[in-house]
């Protein structure tokens, strides 16, 4: 049975013709990425002041952090992995046919489609969901079921995130509530093959996340690596934790305080990988305009941003458009 499309095995042999002398993967430092204990949100007033300030200054020194005792039950995280597997391991017809997942034939994606070198391809495979339960309900126990389960957990733990980054801006803290009531927000179920030359392609090229913010889930295979100064690093997965990133949009919306940062994957030659991740996204007509002035950015529409954004990939044209 035939799993990955036509396009693929392009490529694959494209990677398999090459001289694998030169094929090795260049290390890099894995980081101690802030930790940080959201148990203590439910603990007395001074516990939970220091990790709102601990949020606060990982969003803006790294853009990134973890997060442990989240409230995403461990089961939903099992109940959704075995409903990637099972996606992702459907023939490829199925895949991009229309009714595979109850969900429309766009939402499935190999690679990216604008890629046309190697540098620009992501080895990878992708489901996009939108998380807003379409009628009629989901029935027990399916896979639309186990999905839209899944996406209310961690929508419910990215607005917790959101009253904290608000209330530290000066924001309401309805705000990301208000905004992302008729939401864009959506799933991507992501899964990496293993690459026959994983110094030549990576899993996911570098790029920022056109979002408020990014709650992911990755599994224990690591890969991720994001930008530390001029330095990439590797971000070391730990069981039961969720990774967390600032998106595009709220680093407009703070001014810069909090980062968007740059972040890729690598592609691994023995073992296949998957992650899922969840982006809050505002409504299309909602204006993203900076709490602190004067701004880098100006204000700007979400549907204005998806326009300028081509293929979830921040381009240089795009920032200096928005820019003063
Ligand atoms: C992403 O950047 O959206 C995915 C990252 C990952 O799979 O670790
Ligand atoms: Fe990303």
């Amino acid at each position: 049975m035939d799993f990955d499309p036509p396009l693929a095995s392009t490529y694959r042999s494209l990677l398999e013709g090459m001289d694998s002398s030169e094929d090795h993967v260049a290390e890099v430092e894995e980081c101690e990425l802030p930790l940080i204990d959201l148990a203590r949100l439910s603990g007395g007033a001074a516990a939970r002041e220091r990790c709102m300030r601990e949020i606060a200054v990982a969003s803006s020194e790294w853009g990134f952090f973890q997060v442990v005792n989240h409230g995403v039950p461990a089961e939903r995280f099992d109940r959704i992995r075995s409903v990637q597997l099972e996606a992702f391991r459907q023939p490829f017809e199925s895949k991009v046919n229309e009714g595979f997942l109850d969900y429309s034939s766009e939402s499935y994606r190999w690679g990216n489609p604008s890629a046309t070198s190697l540098q620009q391809l992501s080895w990878s495979e992708a489901y996009h969901i939108s998380t807003i339960p379409s009628p009629p309900p989901a029935s027990p126990g399916t896979l639309r079921c186990t999905i839209e389960e899944y996406a209310s957990s961690v929508s419910e733990l990215a607005q917790k995130l959101g009253e904290i980054l608000a209330e530290h801006l000066g924001c309401r803290r309805s705000y990301f509530e208000e905004v992302c009531s008729s939401s864009t927000s959506y799933l991507r179920l992501n899964r990496y093959p293993p690459c026959p030359a994983p110094s030549r392609v990576l899993g996911m090229i570098a790029h920022t996340d056109s979002a408020f913010l990014t709650i992911l889930h990755q599994d224990k295979v690591g890969g991720l690596q994001l930008r530390k100064g001029e330095r990439w690093v590797a971000v070391k997965p730990i069981p039961h934790s969720l990774v967390v990133n600032i998106g595009d949009l709220l680093e407009a919306l703070s001014n810069v305080e909090f980062r968007s940062v740059e972040h890729r994957v690598m592609a691994n030659r023995e073992v296949e990988r998957f992650s899922m991740a969840f982006f809050l996204c505002p409504s299309h007509d909602t204006v993203i305009e900076s709490v602190r002035k004067p701004s880098v950015y100006r204000p700007f529409s979400f549907g204005e941003f998806q326009h300028q954004v081509q293929d979830d990939v921040r381009t240089e044209g795009y920032k200096v458009g928005l820019s003063r």
